[in-house]
């Protein structure tokens, strides 16, 4: 979404204008979870996942994209109950973190580093971590949510189905777009990893 058209979004609208992050920030995070859930359903699970969202990709960002800043926007419809969230890096991208570390040396394309970069406890850095993408691409699939990862070359549409795409040409970076509805009655939420949320 251009700045523009974020500025002009409908009334009905809660939204988080574009936004350049110079540094990870979970007081923000906590505040633009605020403002997008305001209007939404008490449900606790919910809240927690888009705050560990905006967090977990925002940390990504920094911390794998070797970049000094990312951008994020978002808004929440509440007649919809839906909340969508863009984040966006001009860092490395996904491919190459998952490809220079040469911990995976399987990987033949920038579809299998994304692929891979979401699995449970797969990570460029260490052995105890890579649960971020996992989570997030487990609420996806589990709720009625849809998330997009698009990073060099790969792109990857993850509902209850996940559709993969190899790009002709490279994004120079990462971009995760993730759009969530609340429930009434249910959310899922894979409790033993999240309860130090
Ligand atoms: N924005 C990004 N830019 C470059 N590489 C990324 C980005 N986001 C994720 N990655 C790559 O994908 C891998 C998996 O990410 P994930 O968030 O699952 O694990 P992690 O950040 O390494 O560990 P954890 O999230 O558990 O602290 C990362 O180790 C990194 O190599
Ligand atoms: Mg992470």
């Amino acid at each position: 979404m251009n700045p523009e058209v974020s500025h002009k979004l409908p009334k009905w609208f809660l939204s988080f204008p574009v936004t350049r992050l110079a540094e990870p920030s979970y007081p923000l995070a906590g505040q633009v979870t605020q403002i997008l859930t305001e209007k939404l359903r008490g449900v606790e699970n919910f809240h927690k996942a888009v705050h560990f969202a905006i967090r977990e990709v925002i940390e990504n960002s920094f911390e794998h994209g070797q970049t000094d800043h990312c951008y994020m926007c978002a808004y929440s419809v509440p007649s919809k109950q839906i909340v969508r969230l863009c984040i966006l890096d001009t860092g490395i991208g996904i491919p190459e973190s998952m490809i220079t570390s040469q911990r995976y040396p399987d990987l033949r394309n920038d579809i299998d580093a994304v692929d891979k970069a979401a699995e449970y406890g797969v990570s460029s850095k260490s052995d105890e971590r890579g649960i971020g993408l996992y989570l997030l691409r487990d609420v996806a699939e589990k709720n009625e949510a849809s998330l997009t990862i698009l990073s060099g070359k790969a792109k990857m549409d993850i509902s209850k189905d996940i559709k993969k795409t190899l790009l002709d040409i490279a994004f120079p970076g990462t971009m995760v777009n993730l759009s969530i509805k609340t429930r009434r009655d249910f959310y899922y939420l894979s409790t033993s990893d999240w309860e130090e949320l």
